[in-house]
């Protein structure tokens, strides 16, 4: 996947979930949520705007357009199962929250699915939760023992 597709995604996810929390989504929120400068968030909407995935009047909140939705709500999808995952996997909630951030835009459909599946599986066979706390100690022990890997 290019990093231009990266970016873009990025910036739907975020402009999404401004919308979400606040009801709107404007240039200094997005510019705090991806800690960059407001000048460089202007000139991506631009691009996203070109590209049909927001659009924006002068000086009023970004809208996400029907085709930016759609990438926005996949993506945000992606990052909820991928981080439900690694908490699974007893990765604690920050760390899992910025692995999913990275991995949601490199990631096959497919996978999303059986990680889903896996995700459901676990949590409602309740041996799989026996199994599952035996994986968190069995990594535990390799770290206390300074195995490397
Ligand atoms: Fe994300």
């Amino acid at each position: 996947m290019t990093g231009r597709k990266k970016v873009e995604e990025e910036y739907l996810e975020v402009i999404y979930e401004l919308i979400s929390e606040k009801g709107q989504a404007r240039v200094s929120d997005i510019a705090e949520k991806l800690r960059i400068s407001p000048a460089s968030v202007t000139e991506m909407v631009q691009k996203l705007k070109k590209r049909g995935f927001v659009t924006q009047e002068k000086y009023s909140p970004i809208k996400l357009t029907e085709k930016g939705s759609k990438i926005a709500e996949i993506v945000r999808r992606r990052h909820d199962i991928l981080k439900a995952f690694l908490q699974l996997l007893g990765i604690n909630e920050e760390v899992a929250e910025r692995d999913a951030c990275e991995i949601e835009h490199n990631v096959n459909q497919e996978t999303v699915k059986r990680l889903t599946s896996l995700i459901e599986f676990i949590q409602h066979a309740p041996e799989s939760q026996e199994w599952l706390k035996k994986f968190i100690s069995f990594h535990k022990e390799r770290i206390l023992s300074g195995e490397e890997f």
